[in-house]
């Protein structure tokens, strides 16, 4: 997957592997483990892959019980920064992701949310999406929704987060080589022609570089 990212013109990728679920049991030893295992693919991957950074981070589920996540110093933030990734149920209720968020808010992070497109209450009413935004949040939207993968409605609303300058990031939310693949070079094209080379340099590579540096956007 690497490669086929390093090969469309990526030199950085966030690795989100899916973090908390429902369950909070394991979280202890996940977090740890996650961050280990991370150590040790960068590692290995610096040697065959040196012009591609590894970042660390995770998607992160937005739980209930957030403040008990960052209570126990369970959030994985993207490499280190105050961001966090973080993803709500696509059939999930809006005050519930609210909820979420403004704990995290609370608690000092700048929650990224990821794929806004693909939920059914954003899908319902896309304007709901600026409750986030006023809070503080930043939006990742899927460069497959964009390429409509994701069904015509998750395409016609991140067009319109495009449109009207709503995210932040257009991401690959990248799970395999064949499927959702680490591939952002069509949509970037997109981008480039249809708005302004500029907008696709923003979503695709400033906004990115500022998160996991840390900077504000
Ligand atoms: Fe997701």
């Amino acid at each position: 997957m690497l490669k086929v990212a390093r090969s469309n013109g990526t030199t950085g990728i966030v690795l989100t592997p899916h973090y908390l679920t429902r369950d909070m049991r394991s979280h202890r030893l996940k977090k740890q483990e996650l961050i280990q295992r991370f150590e040790v693919f960068r590692d290995a991957v610096a040697n065959e892959i040196p012009d591609i950074k590894l970042y660390m981070g995770a998607e992160m589920f937005g739980v209930s019980n957030m403040e008990d996540v960052v209570e126990d110093d369970m959030v994985i933030p993207i490499n280190g920064t105050r961001y966090v990734l973080i993803e709500f149920g696509f059939s999930d209720y809006l005050q519930r992701a609210l909820e979420v968020t403004n704990k995290l808010i609370n608690a000092g992070y700048t929650p990224v949310i990821a794929h806004p497109e693909r939920y059914s209450f954003i899908q319902r009413n896309p304007r709901d999406i600026v409750q986030f935004l006023e809070k503080g949040a930043v939006l990742q939207v899927n460069s497959s929704s964009l390429a409509g993968h994701n069904g015509a409605l998750a395409q016609d609303v991140a067009l319109s987060f495009i449109e009207n300058d709503l995210a932040a990031v257009v991401a690959s939310d990248a799970h395999s080589t064949y499927q959702r693949v680490p591939d952002l070079s069509e949509v970037y094209s997109f981008i480039s022609s249809n708005f302004s080379p500029a907008y696709a340099e923003d979503l695709m590579y400033n906004n990115p570089l500022n998160i996991v540096k840390g900077k504000m956007l």
